[in-house]
């Protein structure tokens, strides 16, 4: 709806066959709003793959969230197979497009898709980073009663309740939160950017988060059509960075028309460090399930 909205790109809705009348019928209301909103966008749904060959972008939230009571493991099996069935599709398909993994568990689900497609690295991120950024920004800039457009922050490591958002570098119109903030107040900002998914999938019973994943997913897919180089965090692909090797985790990233071009170091204090290592071993156990389970690339 977004990206059609703005008449960023056409858009193509793929979802199960025994789904594609919702793919279809959404596809058909979101054609009638840009009618509505004068915008010259195409929407389709479909259930076919060969529909999306040669696609620029290909954004995958194929898979369940975690319902109360399911363990992360049992998540990572259910989803992994999903994953494991669409990389299989899209491989022929579309083999250059740039692909934004939005299925949880987020970092391991990224990894398990670029490790089951063979695409390059840099062609395969996750959303996570920028969801988690904003919740951070907009929290701060409520408290503060001041406008959103004003506040940066970063927040790193992998996509749960190890996620690291960065207190220190968070800026105010260029003046550190934390000469404008109470360290408790910033404590409950840490602690609701970290728990704000949860409270919207207990609020809601039954789904979780939809919009701000959606405007998410927008940021990127925008820095990568119109090639605006944008600094966002985003889960990547580490091969040394960070003292990580061979995983995905949420980092800052410039996403530009090569996809994620740099993969960019921020200098953290010991503690900040000490985190993000935490952050990087939870990812890397599912990781290791993700291996263990896989059935891997098949030819
Ligand atoms: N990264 C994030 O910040 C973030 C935010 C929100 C949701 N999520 C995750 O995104 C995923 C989707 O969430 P949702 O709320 O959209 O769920 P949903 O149940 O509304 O939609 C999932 C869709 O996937 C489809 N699907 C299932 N198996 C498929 C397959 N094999 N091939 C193609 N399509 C398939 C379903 O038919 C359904 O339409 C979940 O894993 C959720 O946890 C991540």
């Amino acid at each position: 709806m977004l990206i059609a909205e703005r008449g960023l790109a056409d858009v193509m809705l793929l979802d199960l066959p025994e789904r594609e009348g919702v793919a279809k019928g959404k596809a058909l209301d979101i054609m009638h709003a840009t009618a509505v909103l004068g915008v010259d966008a195409h929407v389709e749904g479909t259930s076919r793959y060969q529909d999306l060959a040669g696609v620029d972008v290909l954004v995958v939230t194929a898979g369940l969230p975690r319902r109360p009571g399911q363990s992360r493991d049992d998540l990572v099996r259910i989803n992994l197979k999903i994953i494991e069935q669409v990389a299989q599709q899209v491989r022929s398909v579309c083999p250059e497009a740039f692909c934004i993994i939005v299925t949880n568990p987020l970092d391991a689900m990224v990894y398990a898709f670029w490790k089951a497609t063979g695409f390059r690295p840099q062609m395969v991120v996750g959303m996570a980073g920028v969801l988690d950024s904003g919740r951070f920004r907009g929290q701060v800039a409520w408290r503060l009663g001041i406008s959103v457009q004003d506040v940066s922050a970063m927040v790193l490591g992998g996509h749960g309740p190890t996620m690291v958002p960065l207190t220190d570098t968070c800026m105010v119109g260029g003046t550190p939160v934390t000469r404008l903030l109470p360290t408790d107040q910033i404590e409950a900002i840490v602690e609701g950017t970290r728990m704000a998914g949860d409270q919207i999938v207990r609020l809601l019973g039954n789904g979780s988060a939809f919009f701000s994943p959606a405007a998410s997913i927008l940021q990127m897919v925008d820095s990568f059509l119109s090639d605006r180089k944008r600094v966002l965090p985003a889960s990547a692909y580490l091969d040394g960075q960070y003292g990580c090797e061979g995983i995905y985790m949420g980092v800052p990233v410039v996403i530009g028309a090569g996809g994620v071009e740099r993969v960019i170091e921020v200098q953290l204090d010991s503690q900040q460090k000490a985190a993000f290592q935490r952050s990087c071993q939870a990812v890397q156990e599912l990781i290791r399930l993700v291996d263990k389970i896989s059935t891997g690339p098949s030819d």
